[in-house]
């Protein structure tokens, strides 16, 4: 596996690569990297030929008060998952290189709408985050695909939109959720749970669960069920961002009538906050 630190040593590889023809597929990640994202480096495989995985974790996405400095950094161990899951170059940016002005003064990315509900309520400028590095990575790297977890499903949306509306040349790949043998969704904050949090931390999976039976059973009454999710969650000792059945492809209140729902939820539980999501 190479390694590249600028944008420039980026640019040249992936040029050499596609003078032979061979298709590029990009992982972008923050590190601290476990099964999750392996998994992502496997479905990229089917996906073309050459594979470029990048580590950093972008400050433009973290508020004030977040984690940004806390966030786990695991360099040495990151390469060695890297290069054994068989990534062909990872790209691990410093802040000046990603943003020579700083990220302050740096142009941004909004995808309106989509960005302000749901995390981006609780999380504002989170997506213009996200967005913004996403559409930096793929002008560097310019990937024929780019693959992302679904567990963060509104992160996806908003990327889909992103690329569709800036007419990206990049096709947009969601990967399945891998979870813990108790059902937690794997997340790199997940180390930020006590030993107590991590017992608690699967009833989140529980209750999507739940939902997801009661609407494969017929259930229409979403907001009964977001009520009883969240309700559940709070007396699990969580505090409850939402809970809440959305349309899967625009993630809008759904119609009475409609069959392509997402369960989405956000938590906190201490110092972390948990995602997790069921597609129907
Ligand atoms: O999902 C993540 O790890 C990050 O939000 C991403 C997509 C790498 C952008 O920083």
């Amino acid at each position: 596996m190479q390694t590249a630190v600028t944008i420039h040593a980026v640019r040249v590889q992936v040029a050499a690569w596609r003078k032979h023809g061979e298709r590029v597929v990009f992982v972008p990640t923050m590190g601290n990297l476990h099964a999750g994202h392996v998994s992502l480096l496997e479905a990229a495989k089917q996906h073309g030929e050459r594979f470029v995985a990048s580590i950093f974790v972008n400050p433009m996405q973290f508020g004030p008060n977040e984690d940004f400095n806390h966030y786990p950094r695991t360099p040495q161990r990151d390469t060695g998952m890297l290069a054994a899951a068989g990534c062909d170059l990872m790209f691990t940016p410093d802040v000046a290189e990603m943003y020579p002005n700083g990220a302050d003064l740096a142009a941004r990315v909004e995808v309106p709408g989509i960005s302000e509900i749901l995390c981006g309520k609780f999380r504002p400028g989170h997506f213009q985050g996200v967005a913004t590095v996403v559409a930096k990575l793929f002008n560097i790297v310019t990937p024929d695909v780019a693959i992302f977890g679904e567990k963060d499903f509104q992160q996806l949306v908003v990327i889909r939109r992103m690329t569709a509306d800036l007419c990206l040349p990049v096709r947009i790949v969601g990967a399945p959720t891998v979870r813990e043998s108790d059902g937690l969704a794997m997340s790199s904050r997940n180390q930020y749970l006590t030993a107590e949090e991590r017992r608690i931390a699967p009833i989140i999976y529980r209750e999507l669960t739940r939902a997801r039976d009661a609407l494969l059973a017929g259930a229409r009454d979403f907001a009964r069920l977001d009520a009883l999710g969240a309700r559940a969650l709070e007396a699990a000792g969580f505090t409850v961002d939402y809970f809440c059945v959305r349309d899967r492809l625009t993630l809008d209140a759904p119609r009475p009538g409609a069959h392509e729902l997402v369960i989405l939820a956000a938590a906190r539980l201490g110092r972390a906050r948990l995602i997790d999501n069921i597609q129907l």
